[in-house]
């Protein structure tokens, strides 16, 4: 069993991190092969919506970009499971995660190159103090996971107050995601 994690916060060891690691911890300690992402540091564009709205994402399920996109895309085929964490900035996702998953959506989202049907993920939306707009965050996060063909294992919304049982929770979820059948 093959986990990716991606962490969408511009900080490498926050929060959003943290909630990602500790699904990687929790697979590795069970024999999975693990891998942690830090999307702020790839150069991945937004799209260019060429074409006049749609190009060759939808005639071949490639974007024209040359960029980090598709090794990361790559990563996200080769791996059975992928536990996407973005932090929740304005009740939404990062930045970064809208960007890389605006471009993942449309090059997966026509039915021929809907090959991701089957992989599994984890949605993580890790919020500040407030919590305010996390549901809404993961709610967002599900429609991406879900528009791609992921199976869902857990959505997850962790605040400063719930973080140290979510953390719990969610190394425990690795542990069961490393049991599944890729
Ligand atoms: C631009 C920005 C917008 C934010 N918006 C929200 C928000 O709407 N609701 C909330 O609870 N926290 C909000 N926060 C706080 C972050 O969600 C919180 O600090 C999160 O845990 C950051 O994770 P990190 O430690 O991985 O960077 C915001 C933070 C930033 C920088």
């Amino acid at each position: 069993m093959k986990v990716l994690g991606i962490q969408s916060s511009p900080n490498a060891d926050g929060l959003t991190a943290r909630t990602a690691k500790a699904v990687l911890r929790g697979a590795s300690e069970e024999g999975a092969t693990v891998e942690i992402v830090n999307l702020n540091e790839l150069d991945i564009k937004p799209c260019l919506a060429c074409e006049g709205g749609w190009g060759k994402c939808r005639r071949e399920g490639t974007c024209v970009i040359d960029d980090e996109f598709q090794p990361l895309r790559d990563k996200i085929h080769s791996a059975d499971a992928t536990v996407f964490a973005t932090p929740v900035y304005w009740g939404d996702l990062s930045e970064t995660a809208k960007i890389f998953l605006d471009r993942l959506r449309r090059c997966e989202v026509k039915g021929e190159f809907k090959t991701l049907n089957g992989r599994i993920a984890i949605g993580i939306a890790s919020a500040g103090g407030t919590g305010n707009g996390c549901v809404k965050c993961l709610l967002h996060l599900e429609d991406y996971l879900r528009r791609v063909g992921f199976t869902i294992f857990d959505l997850v919304t962790v605040t400063q107050a719930s973080k140290e049982h979510k953390l719990e929770m969610l190394e425990k979820a690795g542990r069961r995601l490393a049991k599944m059948r890729p």
